[in-house]
Order: C-alpha cells, then structure tokens, then sequence
C-alpha cells in the first residue's frame, strides 16, 4: 500500500545512503530532492543570470525541463533532455545552490513538483532538508538524522575526494544558509524520530527504521 517515508538533516548526515537503502529494501520509489535544486542551480549558472537577481533566477526555474528519476539504485537526473548527474555534484553548483534554494518561487515550484511525485507514487522515500515540515507533513514516518560536524565533514569528503577542511568549511556554511532561510528552512518536524548517525552507523540506522516501519 501506500507509505511515505521522509528523512531530513544536514548535509553529509547520511540521508543519502539511509533513504536508498531503505528504499531498495522495502520496495519503495527514492526521491532526492537536493538533486532537484542542484539541478535547478546548474540551469541557472548555465544561464549566466546574477545569483542576486531573483526575479531572473525565478524565472530560469520556470522554463527549465527537468526530469529526475526514482529508482532508488541509479536514478537519473536531466535538464532540458541533457543528463546532468556528474555536473550537479561539481563545486559549482555546491557553491550556489543554498542561494537558489532560498528563492521563494523555486521553492513554490520544486516543492508543488514534489508533491505531485509523492501523490502519484506508492511507496516512497525523500529526502531532503522541509520534507516531513513542509513538502509531506502527512507522511507516514518522518526522521530526522544528525552527526556530529566532524563526521559529517569525514563522509563528504570521502564522497568527493576533497579536503577535509575545505568541505567542513563548506558544510558549516552551507548548513548556516539552509537553516536560517525565511522560506522552509532545513527543520525538525516536532513529531520526527531524531537519529543520530555518529553513533549508530548506516546499517544501524537502517534497521532501525525498517522496524519503525514494521510496527
Ligand atoms: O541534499 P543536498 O546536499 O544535495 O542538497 C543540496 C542543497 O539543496 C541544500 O544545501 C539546500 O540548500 C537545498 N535543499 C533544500 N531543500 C531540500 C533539499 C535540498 O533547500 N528539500
């Protein structure tokens, strides 16, 4: 039948991994919603618009086709019928997306696209940083995943074989954006199970919410 999983926190908490292997475990459909911005993003410095300049940003959002997939091992992510996986995973758009993630208008779109994604679905896991807030307050387990700032700057560099100062640098900054946005900031929906991955470990985590589930 139908569930809804939404999993939210920091960057490098290992939403990432949990919701996939959660998914492909349960049989559900994954939806990285970070990739959407990303995408969104790397439309917009393709564009050439200033980052400053939201009306031109909102406006690039809007005309962009884009595409992303759900199958939770090796979805696919597209703008205007061009595959953007590699790119979207770039400094560049690293460096840029909190900003246009803060545009009110690409939120209004890519959270009403969301929505749509998640209706037409049957079983699915998001992630994201609003997801049990804002985009599916009715889901049917909502989690709320944390680490310390050290280990979260540890996974991300491993990911993306960058030095480990120059990523906390980026993590701590880019987490400072993302919660202090006016417009759904990254929140911890007050009924989420707060799950701590510094301590507990992937798989751990995993289990736990497949019993979370189960109950
Ligand atoms: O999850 P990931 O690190 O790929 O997300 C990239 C960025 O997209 C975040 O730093 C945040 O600015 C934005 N984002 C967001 N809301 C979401 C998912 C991601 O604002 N639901």
């Amino acid at each position: 039948g139908r569930c809804v999983v939404a999993v939210d926190g920091p960057s490098g908490s290992g939403k990432s991994t949990v919701s996939r292997r959660l998914a492909a475990g349960i049989g559900a459909r994954y939806l990285d919603t970070g990739a959407m911005y990303r995408a969104i993003t790397w439309a917009v410095l393709r564009s050439g618009v200033d980052l400053t300049d939201t009306a031109s940003v909102a406006k690039v959002a809007g005309e962009v086709d884009l595409h992303i997939g759900t199958h939770p091992q090796g979805y696919a992510v597209s703008v205007d019928g061009a595959g953007v996986d590699a790119e979207i995973r770039g400094p560049e758009v690293t460096g840029a997306v909190s900003a246009v993630a803060a545009v009110p208008a690409v939120r209004e779109l890519l959270v009403a696209r969301q929505r749509e994604m998640i209706a037409n679905a049957g079983r699915m896991v998001v992630e994201g940083r609003d997801i049990g807030s804002v985009v599916a307050p009715d889901a049917d387990l909502k989690v709320f995943l944390t680490a310390s700032e050290a280990a979260r700057a540890a996974r991300r560099s491993a990911e993306d074989a960058a030095d480990v100062a120059a990523t906390a640098a980026d993590l701590a900054r880019r987490d400072r954006l993302d919660s202090t946005r006016k417009v759904n900031p990254l929140a911890q929906a007050p009924d989420a199970v707060v799950l701590d991955t510094t301590e507990l470990g992937i798989d751990e985590v995993v289990a736990r919410l497949r019993d979370l589930l189960t109950e």
